[in-house]
């Protein structure tokens, strides 16, 4: 009869293999680019550096692969056209700081097009762009972006209110601490649908540049990061 440490021992064992087992599923496979260099950004380990038209791909860890397109790195794992820069990526703390670019082509005026195309505030949050492994760290700010049904009267404590480059039913502000519940009673205001994207800065004046050097994603540790299989 097996002594209790020797069953413990086999049990041990079956746990670590099936551990293994499901690990494999999201491990980056051997003969990937340890490192790359995208524009000025490394990409190394738990992030690798994917071919454009891949949607399924070997390298980095599952959720870190990295799209480059003309020496510009993006996270990967998002609609194509409305992809995340990556600006920069602090492995000492796992954080990145990335930037929701394609926002800023909502801001663009046309003349004599559809209105679709026209100058609007974004509509969709950056929040619905951004999935697991990563976080929206609380450390960035608000900002809010309104796009209301008729021009507003500003009142008291609106004086940080701004007005956008698309008119005077559309403004700007930055307040508050990001926080994943999206629930700012503060900054709700009457008539108006705001959309938040999270920024470093505290400027609305500024508005396009806040977006343009964007926010800090995290991450979460990886199973073993650092260790790749190789
Ligand atoms: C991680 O470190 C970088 C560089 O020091 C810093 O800019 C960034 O704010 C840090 N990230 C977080 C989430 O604090
Ligand atoms: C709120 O944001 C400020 C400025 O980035 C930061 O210093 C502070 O730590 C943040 N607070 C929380 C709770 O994350
Ligand atoms: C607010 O959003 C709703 C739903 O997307 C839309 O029908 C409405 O026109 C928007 N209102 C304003 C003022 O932008
Ligand atoms: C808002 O803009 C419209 C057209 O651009 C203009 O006719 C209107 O007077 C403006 N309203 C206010 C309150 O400034
Ligand atoms: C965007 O976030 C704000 C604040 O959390 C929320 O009121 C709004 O409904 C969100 N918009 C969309 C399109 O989900």
């Amino acid at each position: 009869m097996p002594s209790p440490s020797l069953f413990l021992l086999f049990a041990c064992l079956a746990w670590a293999s099936q551990a293994a087992n499901t690990a494999a599923d999201n491990r980056p496979q051997e003969g990937c680019a340890a490192s790359t260099v995208c524009g000025k950004v490394t990409i190394s380990s738990p992030f690798a550096v994917v071919p454009e038209q891949a949607t399924e791909s070997k390298c980095g860890w599952l959720g870190f692969q990295v799209i480059c397109h003309n020496d510009t790195p993006y996270l990967g794992y998002y609609k194509p056209r409305y992809r995340i820069q990556i600006l920069d990526i602090f492995y000492g703390n796992n954080s990145l700081l990335v930037s929701d670019i394609h926002k800023l082509g909502d801001f663009i005026v046309f003349s004599g097009v559809s209105k679709e195309y026209s100058c609007h505030v974004p509509r969709t949050n950056t929040s619905s762009k951004v999935g697991l492994p990563f976080s929206i760290s609380t450390t960035n700010l608000n900002l809010f972006l309104y796009s209301c049904n008729k021009a507003l009267v500003p009142r008291d404590g609106d004086d940080d209110l701004v007005e956008t480059r698309c008119g005077n039913k559309t403004f700007a502000r930055v307040g508050g601490n990001y926080s994943d519940s999206g629930d700012y009673p503060a900054f709700y205001m009457e008539g108006c649908n705001a959309t938040v994207v999270p920024v470093l800065g505290t400027d609305a004046r500024s508005y396009e540049q806040l977006i343009r050097d964007g926010f800090l994603l995290t991450w979460q540790e990886t199973p073993s990061s650092g260790s790749r299989h190789r």
